[in-house]
């Protein structure tokens, strides 16, 4: 039986909406989609809910026509902007000796715990980049593996609490409830990234309107994210900043004439602002030399967060670029030199029903938030509703074990509630469940309340959720 999910990206300079049926085997078929301009969206952040959700309304309401589907219950990309990252590991002792589902969930959870997560800060992404099975390091999958302890590293991936409620209240207030929250270039990069890449390491960065952002992916998992609020708009304002033409006239010249590997020696004819009757010649050296300056600064920019990240010799496939920006001629070759590594222009990987205007790097944010939802997430992850994504098949024995947990639920999800305040979307998010989560998972997290205290590692900082605070005090007592 098929299932219809939503997916939206609120860009700083489009709202996309796609609207696909996700089958059995989570193939996607795109039914329906909307694009429209984007209002009260700058720098990847929301500035104005109303225009914003506004502009969310009439992208939903073109795809739904199309889809014939009045699904109300969205995936949603968040920018960069406001997102931070840390990492933080976990222990736990594996009572059982097998590792399952509720193993590897405990182990993360209790990563989770262990970091210190600011107040004004909401988790969206845990993914683990590290497992330890008793003392064998570099773990691909630990699941069904035989052993007495169970470590994990985690990339948690975080964002300020304010830009996400912001981003909440437009949807909801475009009639829609929010089923998962995805950074934009982790969505972009399971949309682009192919098997090799993943395999070897790879930078995917998406240049949009307003906004660059970065992810780094090495051995399963994102290790690193980055955000530069440079987009292809800028260079739309230089050119008609430094050439006194209107933004409109600006925005054709680039798109027109914009290329970074040679420059002719015509000249265009251009409006001025405030006497368009006149036109003033231009050199197209001229044009491209502004852009050329633009766009090398942005790279530049970015290369440097490349270093920073400690990660480019994990980095094996180069980089990837999407996003509309990335549509300059000459975008590829430039990055390469500047970057000193393989870099190759990346357009979203392609679905059934897929329109033509959908296959361009523009579009990976969106086509990738679908792919989230359809199991494209990393091996394992806990997502915004503290679900854990993953693709096992679970086992009828580890149903019976959280069967037998069953009298405690009541209690248990109690303390859940107590640990973890994610607010009124987090909640409601859980009913957007996916494909990929297992009912299992639920029953995973209420049995979290059998933590065995001497599982976790004695607090080395302050802990940062309620729970931690509770078994501080709980280790304090026995
Ligand atoms: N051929 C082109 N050359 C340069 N820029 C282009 C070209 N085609 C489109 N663009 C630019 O791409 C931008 C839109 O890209 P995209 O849709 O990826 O941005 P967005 O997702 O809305 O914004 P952001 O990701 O920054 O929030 C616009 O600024 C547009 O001018
Ligand atoms: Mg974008």
């Amino acid at each position: 039986m098929s299932k219809t999910i939503l997916a939206i990206d609120v860009g700083s300079t489009k709202v996309a909406a796609v609207i696909a049926e996700q089958d059995a085997d989570n193939g996607l078929r795109i039914t329906g989609h909307g694009v429209v301009e984007s209002k009260g969206v700058k720098k990847g952040v929301i500035t104005n809910i109303e225009l914003a959700s506004k502009s969310i309304k009439k992208a939903l309401n073109d795809a739904r026509r199309i889809a014939g589907n009045n699904i109300s219950v969205a995936t949603v990309s968040i920018s960069n902007a406001y997102a931070r990252s840390l990492n933080s590991s976990g222990i736990v002792n594996i009572p059982h000796k097998d590792i399952s589902i509720k193993e590897i969930k405990r182990v993360m959870d209790t990563a989770l715990y262990n970091a210190n997560i600011p107040n004004e800060f909401e988790v969206i992404h845990v993914l683990p980049y590290n497992f330890k099975v008793d003392d064998q390091d570099f773990i691909e999958d630990p699941y069904g593996m035989n052993a007495s302890r169970l470590e994990v590293s985690v990339n948690i991936i975080m964002t300020q609490k304010s830009a996400l409620n912001n981003l909440t209240k437009a949807v909801r207030a475009a009639g829609l409830e929010i089923g998962g929250i995805v950074l934009n270039s982790y969505a972009s990069a399971i949309a682009v990234m192919g098997d090799d890449e993943r395999e070897l390491g790879v930078a995917v960065i998406d240049m949009g309107g307003q906004t660059s952002n970065l992810i780094i992916h090495v051995g399963n998992s994102i290790r690193y994210n980055d955000f530069l609020a440079v987009g292809s708009n800028h260079i739309t304002n230089d050119l008609s900043m430094a050439l006194h033409t209107p933004l409109s006239v600006a925005e054709k010249v680039k798109i027109r004439h914009g290329n970074l590997l040679e420059s002719g020696n015509e000249s265009i004819e251009l409006p001025v602002i405030g006497d368009e009757e006149n036109r003033n010649p231009v050199p197209l050296e001229t044009v491209h030399a502004i852009i050329l300056a633009r766009v090398e600064e942005a790279l530049m920019l970015l290369a440097k967060s490349i270093d920073k990240s400690a990660l480019r010799e994990q980095i094996g496939a180069g980089a990837v670029l999407t996003g509309g920006m990335t549509k300059l001629k000459g975008m590829r070759e430039l990055a390469q030199a500047i970057f000193g590594m393989p870099v190759r222009i990346g357009l979203p990987r392609e679905l059934d029903g897929m329109y033509e205007e959908m296959k361009d790097p523009a579009f990976s944010t969106v086509v990738g938030l679908l792919l989230h939802q359809a199991g494209g997430h990393t091996q394992y992850e806990i997502d915004f509703g503290k679900n854990l994504l993953h693709h096992k098949e679970v086992t009828g024995s580890e149903t019976l074990d959280d069967l037998q947990l069953g009298g405690r639920k009541e209690e248990k999800s109690k303390e859940k509630e107590l640990s973890f305040d994610f607010g009124e979307s987090g909640k409601k998010s859980r009913k957007g469940r996916r494909s990929s989560r297992r009912s299992e998972e639920k029953e995973a997290e209420e049995e979290e309340a059998t933590f065995d205290f001497g599982d976790l590692p004695k607090p080395s900082k302050e802990e940062g959720g309620g729970l931690g605070r509770f078994v501080n005090w709980m280790k304090q007592l026995f």
